[in-house]
């Protein structure tokens, strides 16, 4: 949600910061901004995309000290008006921030009564008006006012504040929302939400933590808390690629991100399982062996589409660990009373690593003293530093709005861990495990042969392009891979689209069934395909349209239904990380051909980084 650059250095600001908005625009595109440092303080804003920002600045801007924003609307609607940077009272200082400032209604009547005018229905607004105030009243540096009024302020902030009167400084800070400095050439630094904007600069960055804060002077950066502790930054080497974080001749991020699933799933195992013997090698399931012995059960939080890997997960660790597991909505969790024992395992999955509501229901699980694992994509973010053990996905870099190997690689790391549990627990034999492993070692390669029905689909999506709903149905395991093809198409294409466990279907959804509606079955091998038929037939019955996806040799299915996609064999368990593929495809070119922003779908942004 949001997404904010800052340069500080000898370089020409306002490219660098145009460049790595663009690179933050999946965090939000209702407006963007910047503010540049000089002589004095220019501010360029707009409603719209970065581009629609490039077009009213001048091509050339001297400066070098500026900040730039790309906004996901919270507080007041997208336009101009709310466009970050925001001006304090005396114009003299701005401020983008990214987050909420909850108690910004009392704060801002207060303000008010001291004569401050607002110009925007933001709470940002009221954040550097609140600076100003503290500044004058109490005659301190603006550091110390910056610091003061944070201690004021209830909410998440990541915030980069400049001043007109002190063109050599540069203050930021965070809590709840994500903040990295890049460490360029000597007294050059970089900030923004993720590493993205600052990879091709420099690969030493910090990641900032909560309540901590940066003040540049004169080329000079220190860190400190907003309690007034110096800190020492911990510098950490940048892993990610410039390859990874560009289209490379694709036109959407979404569709390489589809079709990088092969290496992005073979990476979320690759040096973790040893096939021959049965062996993981992941540290921190040796570090907690003993406690994933006795766990009692297992409760995974995630919101979108981690929630619905955490669902598949669900099956995995029963099928394979036997094990009693709950998947929690995030946010629902958090404001429940839920009960939570210390014998409780947390998994919190997230591809961000950012997401408030899931750091929120892993933060009351940690008070509840429950362990909790981490599975998460963005190396260095919240999720993972919150998390007592965690692995990553590897699946690099995600930009693409629609999650799609995230959700992939989130799985294969699930089943990972639903093998390794159900070795600890004795639940199956090495035999079996050996097995298992094998099998998931095959998964990349019959992905690859899942992508070549690329062409297929596309003569799909023409026909159905332009329906008004669409129901998918699965059974088991491939039951969240139906509510993920919902998702996935009403995220890009705005089709109203649901998913349901097909045997629910006649509990209501088959009040909707027409001759108009197309039915996507996951229908392929498994103890419940002679239901899934039995299913297929009540719908054909009521003259629905049929897509099915069936294992490849299929049989039966293709008598009745009108349109066939055909998967690789697989193991059941494993059967989402290829059924999956097909109905992200389905998503992407339907939406395409309605001439959707895929990357970019409306209203929604990829880092939720607000409640
Ligand atoms: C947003 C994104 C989804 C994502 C969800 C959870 O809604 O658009 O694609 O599934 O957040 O995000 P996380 O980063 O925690 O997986």
């Amino acid at each position: 949600m949001c997404g904010i650059v800052g340069y500080y250095g000898h370089r020409e600001a306002l490219p660098i910061i145009i460049k790595g908005l663009k690179r933050l625009e999946y965090r939000g595109y209702d407006s963007a901004g910047v503010a540049l440092l000089g002589n004095k303080l220019e501010v360029f804003k707009t409603k719209g995309k970065v581009s629609d920002l490039e077009n009213i600045i001048p091509q050339r801007m001297p400066q070098n000290v500026g900040m730039g924003h790309t906004r996901w609307a919270t507080h007041g609607e997208p336009n101009d008006v709310n466009a970050h940077p925001h001006l304090s009272q005396s114009g003299n200082l701005a401020v983008i921030h990214n987050g909420i400032i909850e108690n910004y209604g009392s704060l801002k009547e207060a303000l008010i009564q001291n004569g401050h005018v607002f110009t925007s229905d933001t709470d940002s607004e009221v954040l550097i008006h609140l600076v100003e105030e503290i500044k004058n009243i109490e005659g301190c540096s603006l550091e110390e006012a910056v610091r003061l009024a944070l201690n004021q302020v209830v909410g998440a902030y990541a915030i980069v504040i400049l001043s007109r009167d002190e063109p050599s400084k540069l203050i930021a800070a965070r809590k709840g929302s994500p903040l990295v400095v890049g460490f360029g050439e000597k007294g050059e630094y970089f900030l923004a939400s993720d590493a993205t904007p600052i990879v091709e600069y420099t690969r030493k960055v910090t990641y900032l933590d909560d309540g901590e804060m940066v003040f540049i002077k004169d080329g000079i950066l220190t860190i400190k808390t907003i309690e007034d502790v110096e800190k020492s930054p911990y510098i950490q080497n940048l892993e990610i690629s410039l390859d990874a974080i560009e289209k490379g001749g694709f036109e959407h991020f979404m569709l390489k991100e589809i079709f990088e699933q092969p290496k992005s799933i073979l990476d979320s195992f690759r040096g973790r399982i040893n096939s021959t013997t049965g062996a993981f090698m992941m540290r921190s399931l040796e570090e907690y062996e003993e406690k994933l012995r006795n766990i009692r059960r297992i409760v995974m939080l995630g919101c979108g589409t981690s929630w619905h890997a955490g669902l598949v997960g669900e099956y995995l660790f029963e099928e394979l660990a036997r094990i009693q597991v709950e998947v929690e909505y995030a946010s629902e969790f958090r404001y429940r009373n839920p009960v939570i024992s210390e014998d409780d395992l947390y998994i919190a999955i997230s591809q961000s690593g950012e997401t408030a509501d899931t750091l929120a229901a892993m933060s009351l699980a940690k008070e509840h003293k429950a362990t909790v694992f981490g599975i998460c994509n963005v190396v260095g973010s919240s999720i993972p530093r919150m998390s007592d053990a965690g692995a990553y996905t590897h699946a690099g870099p995600e930009i693409g709005v629609a999650s799609t190997k995230a959700f992939t690689s989130q799985v294969t790391v699930l089943s990972l861990l639903a093998l390794a549990l159900a070795k600890i627990r004795g639940t199956i034999s090495n035999s079996q495990l050996k097995f298992y492993m094998a099998e998931l070692e095959n998964i990349p390669d019959k992905v690859e042969k899942t992508l070549k029905l690329d062409k297929q689909i596309i003569e799909l999506s023409e026909r159905f392009k332009d329906s008004k709903n669409f129901l998918y149905l699965g059974r088991g395991v491939n039951f969240p891979v139906a509510l993920e093809g919902a998702l996935k198409l009403k995220e890009i294409s705005y089709i109203h689209a649901e998913g349901y466990p097909a045997a629910e279907m006649k509990h209501g959804p088959i009040a909707l069934i027409d001759e108009q509606m197309p039915v996507v079955f996951i229908a392929t091998r498994s103890p419940h395909y002679e239901k899934v038929i039995s299913n297929i037939q009540e719908v054909k019955a009521r003259k629905g349209i049929v897509i099915a996806i069936v294992t490849e040799g299929d049989a039966q299915v293709k008598k009745m239904a009108d349109y066939i996609i055909e998967v690789p064999d697989t193991e059941e368990i494993f059967s989402p990380l290829l059924t999956t593929i097909p109905l992200q495809l389905l998503s992407y070119h339907i939406a395409v051909l309605r001439g959707c922003n895929v990357d970019q779908p409306r209203n929604l942004a990829k880092s939720v980084t607000v409640e």
